[in-house]
């Protein structure tokens, strides 16, 4: 029985090209988990991987989506059945391996999780791994002392899809958000997430000299690195912490060492692909709990697998506003 997957392949130039293709079961890598995948997502990483490569993807024909919610259709591990409802994340799954961008996909077991109680497939994807990192950097700022009532907590990259869910999050559990943005015109999209204030991303984009400025932020959920970061540091709270996410502004961080020594300030590294189990488990409860669905609805735009090469293209760009749905049967 065939099924639908974009496939990418790679030209004699070493040009990628995605196209919707037939698949057959016996060409998916080896796993003891098969699943129908319902839904899966579009995060920056994908259109890396559905585009450039960005070193990412080791080999071609390549199918990307680096997650994916759907059913058990069968299975050699005990811990799953045929009917169960299953998410990935991580795991370089939809990078070195093939991913959640077809209607099947074959994993391993351990990379899998139950659907969390309460939330649909669709919901989950909704959320993705960008959200799911969103929870990550959330939880590590509590872990490291943030509570409400200390001062506003200032999320970088805020109209994307980590931004998006940590703004409405963090509005949820009773901070203060401070937005950062490009793009004036989502400041309503914003607002409605939760944020209290708009930062314009000019503001922020340049470092300075002045190693440490006024303290304006009892946290940060930073998803653009680079200079913004450095000079978020400077500006952080007493003790304060960052949890460092994502590299849409850049990989360099042109900091000094101040902000650490003479204000205890933490930067926080948060990574999903790697996480355990248990703390898996722990994030998706939590955005069961702490992510209010209306306004992870008012962030979700639909797609279908014929979306994805203009999707991919556009993420790249920093062109996506809040989360992307692709139903892969659709
Ligand atoms: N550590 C992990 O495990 C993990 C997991 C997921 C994602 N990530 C990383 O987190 C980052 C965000 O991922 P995402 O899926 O949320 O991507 P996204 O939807 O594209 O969001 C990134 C946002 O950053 C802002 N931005 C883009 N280019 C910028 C620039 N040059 N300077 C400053 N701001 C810029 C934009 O927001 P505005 O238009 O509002 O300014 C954009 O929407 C990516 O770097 C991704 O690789 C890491």
């Amino acid at each position: 029985m065939s099924f639908r997957a974009l496939v990418v392949t790679k030209d004699d130039e070493g040009k990628t090209h995605a196209a919707v293709e037939e698949m057959t079961e016996d060409r998916l890598p080896e796993g003891e988990v098969t699943v129908a995948v319902e839904f899966s997502t579009v995060n920056y990483k994908d259109g890396l991987c559905i585009g450039p490569g960005g070193g990412l993807v080791r080999d071609y024909p390549h199918v990307p989506g680096i997650d994916f919610a759907g059913t058990v259709e069968a299975s050699d591990d005990g811990r799953y059945a045929p009917g169960d409802k299953v998410v990935l994340t991580g795991w370089r799954v939809g990078e070195a391996r093939w991913g959640g961008y077809a209607q099947k996909a074959r994993v391993k077991a351990d990379w899998l999780v139950p659907l969390p109680e309460g939330l649909t497939a669709r919901q989950a994807m909704a959320v993705g791994t960008a959200g799911f990192t969103a929870m990550l950097a959330v939880m590590a700022l509590e872990d490291h002392g943030l509570a409400t009532g200390q001062g506003p907590v200032l999320v970088t990259g805020a109209s994307g899809g980590v931004g998006s869910v940590a703004t409405a999050i963090l509005a949820h559990l009773g901070h203060d958000v401070a937005a950062v943005t490009g793009r004036p015109d989502n400041a309503d999209y914003l607002r409605d997430l939760g944020a209290t204030e708009i930062v314009d991303r000019a503001e922020l984009a340049e470092t300075v000299k002045r190693p440490l400025e006024s303290e304006r932020w009892a946290g940060c959920v930073d998803a653009v690195g680079g200079a913004m970061l450095a000079r978020v540091l400077g500006q952080m709270t007493y003790g304060a912490s960052v949890a460092a996410v994502g590299l849409a502004g850049g990989p360099h961080l042109p900091a000094t060492v101040i902000p650490f020594l003479l204000r205890g300030v933490n930067l926080l590294g948060i990574d999903s692909v790697m996480q355990p189990y248990d703390n898996r488990l722990r994030a998706w409860e939590r955005i069961a709990r702490d992510l209010p669905m209306d306004k992870l609805d008012a962030m979700v735009e639909a797609a279908t697998l014929a979306d994805l090469a203009r999707l991919g293209a556009d993420i790249l760009k920093g062109q996506v506003k809040g989360r992307v749905v692709v139903d892969v049967n659709a």
